[in-house]
């Protein structure tokens, strides 16, 4: 969560701000009845159990989803040093596609094996079942995505990082690091590599990105990120790593999903993850110098800055693209 909002065109609006402009569900909502939902597993000898509504502040987590797609050789037959997680809406094909030019297609990088995925939903609207076949075909490409069965929307982000989370500790048993990213950023993946392969870089218990330290709970109702104290007592959310980048040893999913079980998930993902870390008694981890996550940066950047730089939140594919060919001058530096 991010509270300063900037309104930018359509396309953009999905994931940006840590994707802080929640979509217009409703219309979402009518053709929910014509979507199947799961089917409901037939070798479960105990009833399926009642799900209570998540009102409006809660997201319908835990339920049994199940994985649709998955059908990536990432973590099955190689184990990257660190997995790159974009989550995605399923209808952003350019955005994956621009990804997989660029940053997404760095596979050997200071001799590590990196890898990157798309997490996403199911398709909901009028489309949906047109959307989902695209969907098919484009993975029979490139066995990159991995969807769930949950509905794809702005209010479900925080289930889609914890099916992110539960698909990481089914399958990533030998890997160091995954960072989560949003889609509309440029990852600049050697210096991320060099970050986690640093020394002083933890190995377990790891959870690092741009720290909010001290995040208010929104009590005005007409803000878009408002939640009563009914829901959250405490006039501060615990430290989180802003949702655009978090980047986690991979013995964490494990012990958060664990402890979700225990904290009733909130919409807030980034925030959500903050308190369970929390729980946890861990701390996240402040970046090792400044301006390795650039949430709001100035446009265009510098080439001191742009050397430095994790990553970055850009303004769309034009400027991810020119931002990652200057990364691979050679001469670029301070
Ligand atoms: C979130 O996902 C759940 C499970 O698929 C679905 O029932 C619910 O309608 C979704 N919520 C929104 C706002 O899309
Ligand atoms: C950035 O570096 C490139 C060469 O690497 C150079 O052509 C360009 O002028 C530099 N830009 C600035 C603003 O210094």
């Amino acid at each position: 969560m991010i509270i300063f909002i900037v309104y930018l065109n359509f396309d953009q609006t999905w994931e940006i701000w840590n994707n802080a402009v929640r979509m217009n569900i409703t219309n979402f909502v009518f053709l929910a009845s014509q979507t199947p939902e799961a089917p409901l597993t037939t070798i479960s000898t105990t009833e399926e159990p009642h799900w209570e509504d998540p009102g409006p502040f809660h997201v319908a987590y835990p339920r049994n989803y199940k994985f649709i797609m998955d059908d990536t050789p990432v973590c099955k037959t190689r184990d990257p040093f660190v997995i790159l997680m974009v989550p995605v809406a399923p209808g952003e094909v350019k955005v994956r596609d621009a990804i997989r030019e660029t940053w997404g297609n760095e596979k050997i990088v200071l001799g590590q094996v990196v890898d990157t995925l798309f997490i996403l939903g199911r398709p909901g609207g009028a489309d949906a079942e047109q959307v989902q076949e695209k969907l098919q075909q484009e993975n029979q490409e490139h066995h990159d995505l991995i969807q769930s069965n949950f509905r794809d929307s702005y209010y479900n982000l925080t289930i889609k990082s914890l099916v992110m989370l539960e698909w990481l500790v089914a399958n990533c048993k030998n890997s160091a690091y995954f960072i989560k990213i949003d889609s509309d950023t440029l990852l600049h993946v050697p210096n991320l590599v060099k970050l986690l392969l640093d020394p002083s870089t933890a190995k377990q218990n790891y959870m690092s990105g741009l720290v909010w330290w001290h995040s208010p709970v929104i009590r005005d109702s007409n803000n878009r990120f408002f939640l009563p104290p009914e829901i959250i007592a405490e006039p501060e959310y615990p430290p989180y790593p802003l949702g655009m980048a978090y980047v986690m040893s991979l013995d964490l999913p494990r012990k958060l999903l664990g402890i979700s079980t225990q904290i009733k998930p909130i919409y807030i993902e980034d925030a959500y993850l903050g308190m369970c870390l929390k729980r946890l008694g861990i701390s996240p981890t402040e970046p090792p110098a400044p301006g390795m996550y650039l949430v709001a940066p100035t446009h265009p950047l510098s080439n001191c800055s742009l050397s430095k730089a994790v990553v970055v939140m850009t303004t769309g594919i034009p400027l991810m693209k020119n931002y990652w060919e200057r990364t691979k001058d050679p001469d670029l530096t301070c």
